[in-house]
């Protein structure tokens, strides 16, 4: 049988400011629109997270790829990791600077399947080995970061839930505003900013110093049980964090029957989610 295929992307969990909350809508329904054309034409889920975290990287509104947030040299340094909830196929990536897409390069680690998780220069040599261009860092600089415009944590990700009944989970960020060098945060890390398995798919947001002490990608899915669904166990997951951190953070949810839950204890976290067959039906806030 059929599973009817669902997507939600995430543009990350912070303060949005008012006139610009439809133009991040847009681009969080612009990059699932594109993971949803991938599911659409039959593709897989973990190739459905991967184009629409790739839509977002390239997107110079959110905090990743070209749009990354500075670190404390002025040089961005970016993360991101991708898993697939089958296999348990896994990649991820962190503190790298001259690749346009950092989930691209975290797609090749896991295809390649010997490594999970691969950091600065090391892991930008291995981009060039697979053919991957190098980019100029300065192609990652916006003038929105140059201006300092905010501090959110507009970390971006994707889970996705294919025809087939395969989940997958994609998190890619420039990390946090002036941040040290060399500082990875929990969107480079499986069980942490990503995770994916057979119970569902998540992808985190917030300040990733307290995601990672909470492990809450994989908090959350541990806390699905018969009674508690999706949404009560990504806030159960998110109560944790917030009484034992005290920070901000969110997260995306999707189980194998395709309910889902998005939840945050930031002002705002932009998402869209797309199901059902054809054209999907598109749902969208902030
Ligand atoms: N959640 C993104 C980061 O803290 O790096």
């Amino acid at each position: 049988m059929q599973t009817v295929p669902v997507l939600i992307v995430h543009g990350g969990a912070g303060r949005y400011p008012q006139a610009e909350h439809e133009d991040v809508l847009a681009g969080c329904e612009a990059a699932a629109r594109r993971g949803w054309a991938v599911l659409h034409g039959g593709g897989s889920a973990l190739d459905a997270v991967q184009a629409a975290v790739m839509a977002l990287e390239d997107d110079p509104r959110f905090n990743a790829g070209t749009g990354s947030v500075l670190n404390a040299r002025g040089r961005v340094e970016m993360d991101a990791s991708i898993m697939e909830g089958s296999g348990f196929a896994a990649g991820a990536v962190g503190a790298v600077s001259t690749v346009r897409n950092p989930v691209q390069l975290a797609r090749l680690i896991l295809d390649q399947g010997e490594t999970v998780l691969r950091v600065g220069p090391a892991a930008e040599a291995f981009a060039r080995e697979q053919g991957l261009k190098a980019v100029d860092p300065d192609t990652h600089v916006t003038d929105r970061q140059r201006a300092r415009w905010q501090d959110a944590h507009e970390t971006v990700g994707c889970v996705a839930l294919d025809d087939r009944g395969r989940l997958a989970a994609a998190t890619s960020t420039g990390g946090v505003f002036g941040k040290p060098p060399g500082r990875v945060g929990d969107s480079a890390l499986i069980g942490c900013g990503t995770y994916a398995d057979e119970r569902g798919a998540v992808s985190c947001t917030g300040r990733g110093e307290a995601i990672i002490r909470a492990g809450l990608a994989l908090r959350a899915l541990s806390c699905l049980s018969p009674a508690a669904g999706p949404r009560q166990a990504a806030d159960q997951a998110l109560r944790w964090l917030a009484r034992h951190t005290g920070a901000e953070a969110g997260l995306i949810l999707l189980d194998p029957r395709g309910e889902s839950a998005v939840v945050h204890n930031a002002p705002h976290m932009a998402f869209c989610r797309i199901d059902g067959r054809g054209d999907g039906r598109v749902s969208r806030g902030l």
